[in-house]
């Protein structure tokens, strides 16, 4: 679709840019906080890029004045962070530790003093360690009831100040990470429990936007989802089975369930087949039906590519976490689909393509399915970045990776796809989960790596200045 006329972001547009509590936030023991999953499994020898951890991250729990000041300079409208599970409830349920409460409230206000709109993600992976070793976290369904609670915690704080919420933040990579490929906790491979613990989840989903309309009735809920579009890598037949299966399996099986609370037919008569189905308890789709999101989160960072794979092809791969291109392995399910890198892209250091047109096709996609509003929740490069002698960080390839998706956005917008806002990953530079600090996002450089925290100090990158400009002309000028 070729437009004759360039399209315009709307005026409301939320210009915004993210961050998640394990991966700025540091202070890991500070102020009565409970260890999460992350504290321990960052411990555990060669899951991270040189044992790296979040124990202090970048210091944003000490310095977020610091953090929100240099936010305005730039004239963010949107800020979206997560709070810390254990950080509210140190033991996952029980009293309220007032002082965790207090600098998420401490936070808020901060940003809406400086006329930053708060979106507050509920769950960024950061799960009491204690419901872990109670019940197994997400295989209990005793969790949907824990998650409600702490959710309702937050609700009845912050309703008059937070009006954009995100329940989840990418369910569906968290949990392959978790259940499939063992590089997240709780670190399995095990399909079954991978549908099962879904399954929960979803559940905890349906069940905490089903309170949110009683708490926030005022507010917007949505997950975020972690989408790659899927591409065939040729037009056989057979590579087209592979992409629908890819698309079905990797995409529709989340999507579907938070806007709809079905689960596609084909995957599930599969996973019946498999005896990977997850078990649907009387009750479980009525709940699942009161889920329905105001918007869909968009975390788009690439397309994948796949091709047909035989019943004895690929199954598992090794994944670059360390900026070594070309290190990245093709993965796939024997039977139903494989990766294969796309002839057409360039990729980064850690081997994601890019490819911003990506960007269109998924925003399209979700639009026409769902008929729902989007709002792009994260979208950005990790790369390394050198500080120039003259202490400048001159960071054009971020800048060109940013200003041609945001070009993306806006002709999505022509198409008519409902955008609300568009959160950079990330404002400043973070622990990487697997990939340590070396691999950059921010527009705010900070002076840490995986060895030396050295002073934490913040520096505005070249990219700083290009994103202040963009929000200025509200996308008129990128
Ligand atoms: C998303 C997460 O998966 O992508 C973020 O929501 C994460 O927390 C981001 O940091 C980039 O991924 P990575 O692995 O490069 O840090």
């Amino acid at each position: 679709m070729i437009h004759e006329k360039p399209g315009l972001f709307p005026d409301t547009f939320l210009w915004g840019s993210a961050s998640a509590a394990y991966q700025v936030e540091g202070a890991w023991n500070t102020d009565g906080k409970g260890p999460s999953v992350w504290d321990f499994f960052t411990k555990i020898p060669g899951k991270t890029f040189k044992g790296s951890n979040g124990d202090t991250a970048v210091g944003h729990y000490e310095r977020y004045k610091e953090d929100i000041a240099l936010m305005a300079e730039m004239g963010l409208k949107a800020y979206r962070f997560s709070v810390s599970w254990p950080r509210i409830f140190p033991k996952g349920r029980g009293e309220i530790n007032e002082a965790g409460i207090a600098f998420y409230e401490n936070l808020i206000d901060e940003l809406i003093s400086n006329n930053i709109e708060p979106v507050l993600t509920l769950y960024h992976w950061d799960l009491p360690q204690a419901l872990m070793d109670e019940y197994g976290g997400f295989e209990s369904r005793k969790i949907i009831d824990d998650f409600n609670n702490y959710c309702v915690a937050l609700y009845k704080r912050f309703a008059g100040k937070v009006k954009y919420w995100v329940t989840l933040n990418e369910q569906n990579y968290n949990f392959h990470n978790g259940f499939i490929t063992a590089s997240h906790p709780p670190g399995v491979k095990d399909r079954k429990r991978f549908y099962e613990a879904n399954h929960i989840a979803f559940l905890a989903n349906a069940k905490a936007i089903e309170s949110f309309r009683k708490y926030v009735p005022d507010g917007l809920i949505g997950p975020s989802f972690a989408y790659s579009p899927a591409y065939p890598l040729t037009s056989h037949p057979e590579d087209i089975t592979a992409f629908e299966n890819a698309e079905e399996f990797m995409n529709h099986w989340w999507l579907d369930m938070y806007c709809w609370g079905t689960y596609p037919q084909i995957p599930f008569s599969y996973l019946k087949e498999k005896g990977w189905a997850p078990a649907i308890e009387a009750g479980d789709m009525e709940l699942l039906a009161k889920g329905k999101p105001d918007f869909i989160g968009v975390n788009y960072y690439q397309t994948i590519t796949y091709e047909r794979n035989p019943l004895d092809g690929v199954s598992e791969g090794k994944m670059n976490t360390t900026g070594q291109k070309g290190t990245n392995q093709d993965t796939g399910i024997p039977g139903l689909f494989k990766t294969k890198k796309n002839p057409d892209l360039v990729t980064s250091n850690w081997d994601w393509t890019i490819d911003p047109t990506g960007l269109r096709i998924g925003l399209r996609r979700i639009t026409s399915r769902y008929q729902l509003p989007v709002f792009v929740t994260e979208n950005g490069l990790g790369e390394f970045d050198k500080i120039e002698e003259d202490g400048s960080i001159q960071d054009d390839y971020r800048i060109d990776y940013l200003r041609s998706h945001l070009e993306q956005c806006r002709e999505a917008i022509s198409d008519g796809v409902n955008l609300i806002g568009y959160c950079s990953w990330s404002f400043t530079d973070l622990l990487s989960w697997l990939n340590g600090y070396q691999k950059r996002y921010g527009f705010v450089y900070i002076n840490r790596d995986e060895e030396d925290e050295k002073d934490l100090k913040r520096i505005r990158k070249k990219s700083f200045y290009w994103y202040q400009n963009v929000i200025e002309t509200n996308g008129k000028s990128l």
